[in-house]
């Protein structure tokens, strides 16, 4: 047995895990066409409680039948038949002595395959940069969104918070709003895709307001227990390097309107990049540490920890009170068990999501069974 500070227990809103261990929200564009979760779905998250993670956060999961949907085959929260498949997978990853919170998304813009619209919604009219995810079924550019009105934003809000309602009815621990990696709510936060004229739009302290009313709203319909996150993240899925342009003091507008309007906790991604590598902002403090300490509430830091050392620092260091875990979770669903025990991990094999990032794909890719 090995003691690890990540094997320390931890309370999240009002939640006691029994350790500081999260599987990160992973896409995995699995469920069936019309968005329901399968048992294949189920047996996947279970694996990751029965291998000792405290905590799973599940992929993206769109919320209306409107713009939200961002890739074909992504699980959705917006029927009874959602519901009722989603109960399935917060039962079995609950019988295995897991927590799991659904995380709710709105692609906006970055939407590259939706059921409901063939066109996309995002803050301004502004063309995404990059191009769509080949591991999502996805090529080409980007389509450019229409400029969202008053009353799409309404509907959106509304769409976040009736999922919330409904993956509570799901057996979910909670909710965690995807507010990260350039989807619809970064999208309002980022300087360069929101370009709005409106209280949405200008300063920073406008461009998090939607983030903010969503958690506003949702606290307001499911009261002060259910646990209710926010993910952000500098990088974005289709531009690894942007960061913040103010730097701390943004960040500090930021985590402090998040905090007033109720959230939970705070988890900071680092998408495509270590944790090392996006923390730093100016001033000598990391952004997953001026999270904990402008919001006083549980953060979850996120990018490599797999590498077990720099998460043991990020931890004691008081960067953090959490860790996310994605790639690694993925070749070691078992994390938790084989640090506790002192095992050596699984090495991540990227093929696992070639040519897609589906689960059938992973399963003949999984370590131990194609090597080379
Ligand atoms: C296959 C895959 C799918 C992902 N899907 C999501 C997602 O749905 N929501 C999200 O917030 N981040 C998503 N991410 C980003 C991860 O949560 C995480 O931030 C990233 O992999 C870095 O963490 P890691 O170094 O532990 O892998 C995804 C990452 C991968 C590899």
């Amino acid at each position: 047995m090995t003691n690890h500070h990540a094997l320390l227990p931890v309370r999240v809103g009002g939640h006691d895990l029994p350790n500081r261990l999260a599987v990160a929200p992973m896409t995995r564009v699995s469920a069936a066409s019309d968005g329901t979760p399968t048992a294949e779905m189920a047996e996947y998250y279970a694996r990751y409680a029965e291998g000792g993670f405290g905590l799973v956060i599940t992929e993206g999961t769109y919320t209306d039948t409107v713009h939200s949907q961002g890739y074909l085959n992504q699980p959705g929260i917006v029927s009874a038949t959602h519901v009722s498949a989603w109960r399935d997978v917060t039962g079995k990853v609950q019988a295995a002595g897991g927590r799991i919170v659904l995380q709710l998304m709105h692609a906006g813009a970055l939407s590259q395959g939706n059921r409901y619209r063939a066109d996309t919604a995002g803050p301004s009219a502004v063309p995404p940069r990059g191009e769509m995810m080949p591991e999502y079924g996805g090529s080409g550019r980007w389509p450019t969104p229409r400029e969202m009105t008053g009353a799409d934003i309404e509907a959106a809000i509304g769409g976040f918070v009736d999922s919330a309602v409904r993956a509570r009815e799901a057996g979910f621990d909670g909710v965690e709003l995807h507010g990260a990696n350039g989807y619809l709510l970064d999208q309002f936060l980022t300087d360069y895709t929101n370009r709005r004229a409106d209280s949405y739009g200008g300063p920073v302290a406008n461009r998090i307001r939607l983030t903010a009313e969503v958690v506003a709203a949702i606290r307001a319909e499911l009261g002060t227990d259910f646990c209710v996150g926010v993910r952000l993240s500098q990088g974005k899925v289709n531009d690894f390097v942007h960061r913040w342009h103010g730097g701390a003091a943004d960040a500090r507008i930021v985590f402090a309107a998040l905090a007033q309007a109720g959230v939970t906790y705070l988890h900071i991604a680092s998408e495509g990049r270590d944790w090392i590598e996006t923390a730093r902002l100016d001033g000598g403090v990391t952004i997953t540490g001026l999270a904990r300490q402008v919001s006083g509430l549980p953060v979850i830091a996120n990018g490599g920890m797999h590498d077990l050392a720099q998460a043991a620092q990020v931890l004691s260091d008081g960067h953090a009170d959490l860790l996310s875990i994605g790639r690694g979770a993925l070749a070691n669903p078992d994390l938790p068990h084989r640090l506790s025990r002192g095992l050596p991990l699984e090495t991540y094999d990227r093929r696992m999501l070639e040519p897609m990032a589906t689960l059938s794909n992973a399963r003949q890719r999984r370590p131990g069974v194609h090597r080379g």
